[in-house]
Formats: structure tokens, C-alpha cells, sequence
């Protein structure tokens, strides 16, 4: 991983709408399970549970905890602390059995989460006279971050911040956060500063295609 990468553009947030909102994503080999709380707080777990390994991000949240699905033990948001077994609902949660969790924020439309052994500077805030985005899709690229950020530069995107591109597709301005997932892979998260009309919006996610096979393959 890049030793300039701090915090990493997870997910946008429309992703995680409201309360209850589950999600499972892979940030630079780690597995995670994001979710948001009836707070509204989103919280970055280990996708894992500590009693038999199930992955949380099957699980449903209950106001501040989420219930892992297979037995349905409860950890609760902030700490990720189990604190409720309802198959034991008489007897002491053990005190040490807790979920692995990361820190994670909110700027610029965009959960952002930070891994361990990480420097703690926050990404960017939202700057007030920038232009509303509205979050078109997630594109899965097969190629390491490297590989992305050469071919974005060729494809004409411009450098705009932390992990961020911005450049025009289609006739439209577009704003792209690379995700490091894995060594091999990245998911691409790509707004519009403006609202895409219908006449064209098939002409533009065409456009984001060949971009993906741009820059998975950019010799062919
Ligand atoms: S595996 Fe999660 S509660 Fe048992």
C-alpha cells in the first residue's frame, strides 16, 4: 500500500442511506463491514464476528448494535463490545469479546476509513462553494492503484485531493475516488457535478466502460 494513502474513500455515502444500512467492502485487503447506526453514525468493522467468524456484514443493526446473523450476538457501535447473547439472556457477557473496529468519517459525500498503524491526519472537509455531486456507480477495475492513477493521467483526469481525479466523460464533469481494495484491484467511485439528463446518460456510463477497460488493459 502507499505510504501516502491515510484515510480511504470507502463508499459513498447515498450507499448507506439511513439507519439499518449494512455493507461489506474490501479496503487494501482488509475486509469490512460498514454500517450505519440509529445515531446516525457509520461505523468500520472487521467483517468478521468473534464468536465463530460469520461475516457481520450479513448481520441486521438494532439501534446502536449490530446483531451478528448466525447467533445473533450483539456488539455495540463505538466500541464493538458484545453486549448481549440472546441465547443467555441470564448470564454475564463475557467482557473481552469485542469486534475489531476502525475509524471512520464523513467528508465530501464519502465514508472515508482509516486502517490501522495509520497516520490520523482527517481527509479534507467539505468545502462550502463546491458544486453538489450526485454518485453514479461503483466500477470494480482489475489493475493495482498504480496502474489506475498512470491511466487516469493519460485519459485526461487531473489530480483533485486525497485518492481523488477529476476530469469530463461524455460531456460531463466528473469526479473519481480510487479505492485501493486489494493489490490487484480497485473499485472506482464516480460522481457528476451535475445531474446527467436522461438523452444521455447511456452515452456517458458507456463512456465509463471503455474507461474501465482503459485502464485494466492499457496496452490493448
Ligand atoms: S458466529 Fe456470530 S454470533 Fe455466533
Amino acid at each position: 500500500m502507499r505510504a501516502s494513502v491515510i484515510w480511504h474513500p470507502a463508499l459513498p455515502s447515498p450507499a448507506l442511506p439511513s439507519a439499518g444500512t449494512v455493507h461489506a467492502i474490501r479496503v487494501a485487503g482488509q475486509a469490512l463491514a460498514l454500517w450505519r447506526s440509529a445515531t446516525g453514525q457509520v461505523q468500520a468493522w472487521e467483517d468478521r464476528c468473534p464468536h465463530r467468524g460469520v461475516a457481520l456484514s450479513l448481520g441486521r443493526v438494532l439501534g446502536d448494535r449490530l446483531a451478528c446473523a448466525y447467533h445473533g450476538w450483539e456488539y455495540a457501535e463505538g466500541s464493538g463490545r458484545c453486549v448481549a447473547i440472546p441465547a443467555m439472556p441470564h448470564q454475564p457477557v463475557p467482557g473481552k469479546v469485542c469486534v475489531k473496529t476502525y475509524a471512520a468519517v464523513e467528508r465530501q459525500g464519502m465514508v472515508w476509513v482509516r486502517l490501522d498503524g495509520e497516520a490520523t491526519a482527517s481527509p479534507a472537509d467539505d468545502s462550502p462553494g463546491e458544486a453538489p455531486l450526485r454518485f453514479l456507480r461503483s466500477i470494480a477495475v482489475a489493475a493495482p492503484r498504480s496502474t489506475i492513477d498512470t491511466g487516469l493521467a493519460a485519459q485526461g483526469f487531473s489530480p483533485a485531493g486525497p485518492c481523488q481525479w477529476r476530469g469530463q466523460k461524455a460531456g460531463h464533469v466528473l469526479r473519481l475516488w480510487v479505492l485501493d481494495a486489494a493489490t490487484d484491484w480497485c473499485l472506482l467511485h464516480v460522481a457528476s457535478e451535475a445531474t446527467p439528463s436522461d438523452a444521455n446518460t447511456g452515452e456517458l456510463f458507456n463512456a465509463l466502460r471503455i474507461l474501465r477497460d482503459r485502464l485494466a488493459h492499457p496496452r490493448s
